[in-house]
Formats: structure tokens, C-alpha cells, sequence
């Protein structure tokens, strides 16, 4: 929460006129605030990492900025393996993201992070604007057990 006006101004810097306002990302940081990571350099946002649960396993990756002062040391692809962590620890399988094409720092990135291209949509910002749709399938946890159900006598606290 505290690093909500923070990433509100970084949006705006970055994204503007299609930044998501604050009372946006207050009402998305109430749904999916759990999945989300952001750089804490020495107490300053330096980036940040959005992430949206669906209703199945899937989530979508919804926004990703570095601080331009920060640009090109690896904060980005650091945020995104931190996100995909979260997403499997949530027992999510499938991360999807949608890229401007002309962005071809984020587009590496997240060919380099293992993102391939699935769809195109040749005015998903408007008339000329095309968006590319990528997608990652996530590990599962290896130490998730596979048999999820618990066994009463292991997990009580002792004499109970
Ligand atoms: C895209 C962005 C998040 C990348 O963050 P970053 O911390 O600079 O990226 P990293 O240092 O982790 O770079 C990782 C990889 O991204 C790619 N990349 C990053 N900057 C690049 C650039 N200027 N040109 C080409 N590729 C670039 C490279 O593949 C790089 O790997 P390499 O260093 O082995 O070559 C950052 O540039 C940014 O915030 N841009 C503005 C907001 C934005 O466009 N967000 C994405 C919206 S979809």
C-alpha cells in the first residue's frame, strides 16, 4: 500500500496517456496486491511488477516499469522471475502479457525471459496500434507436494 502513489507516478511518467490512475491500481492492489512486487531501493520504488489473477490458472502480467535511472542492470527481468514466483506459489500455471511491438527493450526482455508470441491484434490500442499477446507456462513448485491433502496427525501442534 505504501508504495501504491510511488508506482502511480512511475505509471504516469511511463505510460501516459494509457497509465493506470491511482484509484485504479487501489482497487486492483485490493484484488491482486498479493501477487505484486516491487524494487525497494533503499526505500524508493525502483520498479514494479503488476500482476492480475483469472478465474481459472491464469494470470496476466499488467504492468512492469523500471525506474529510468535503474534501466538496463536487470531489475526487469529480476521483477519478472520475481512475479512468476509469486504466480507459482499461488498455484498459478500460465502468465500472459500483452507488448506494444515498437517496444523492443520490453519485447526482449520478455523473449529472453521466456515469453513466446501467441496472437496479434492489429488495433488492440486503437487504429494503428497493434499489440503483440504473449505467454509463459509456469513451473509448478517442485517442493509442492503432490498429494495436497493433509494428514491431521502431522500437522496438529503436538498434544492436540
Ligand atoms: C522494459 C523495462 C521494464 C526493462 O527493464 P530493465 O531493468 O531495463 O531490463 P533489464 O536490465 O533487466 O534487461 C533485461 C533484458 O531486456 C532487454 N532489454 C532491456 N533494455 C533494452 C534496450 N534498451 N534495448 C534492447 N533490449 C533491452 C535485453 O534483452 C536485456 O537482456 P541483456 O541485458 O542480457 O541484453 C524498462 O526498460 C522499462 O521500464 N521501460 C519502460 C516501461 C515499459 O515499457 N514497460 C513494459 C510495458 S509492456
Amino acid at each position: 500500500m505504501d508504495d501504491l502513489t510511488a508506482i502511480a507516478e512511475m505509471e504516469s511518467r511511463e505510460f501516459s496517456p494509457l497509465a493506470y490512475p491511482y484509484f485504479v491500481l487501489r482497487q486492483l492492489f485490493d484484488i491482486h496486491g498479493a501477487l505484486w512486487v516491487v524494487a525497494d531501493l533503499a526505500g524508493a520504488v525502483g520498479g514494479y511488477a503488476l500482476v492480475a489473477a483469472g478465474q481459472t490458472q491464469e494470470a496476466w502480467l499488467i504492468g512492469l516499469a523500471v525506474s529510468s535511472s535503474h534501466q538496463g542492470r536487470g531489475l526487469g527481468r529480476s521483477l519478472i522471475e520475481q512475479a512468476v514466483a509469486s504466480c507459482t506459489a499461488a498455484d498459478l500455471d500460465t502468465l500472459f502479457l500483452t507488448v506494444r511491438p515498437s517496444n523492443t527493450s520490453a519485447t526482449n526482455l520478455y523473449k529472453a525471459s521466456g515469453f513466446r508470441g501467441i496472437g496479434y491484434d492489429e488495433k488492440y490500442f486503437g487504429v494503428g496500434e497493434p499489440r503483440e499477446l504473449l505467454v509463459r507456462r509456469l513451473a509448478p513448485v517442485a517442493s509442492r507436494p503432490t498429494n495436497l491433502r493433509w494428514d491431521k496427525n502431522e500437522f496438529l501442534p503436538p498434544g492436540e
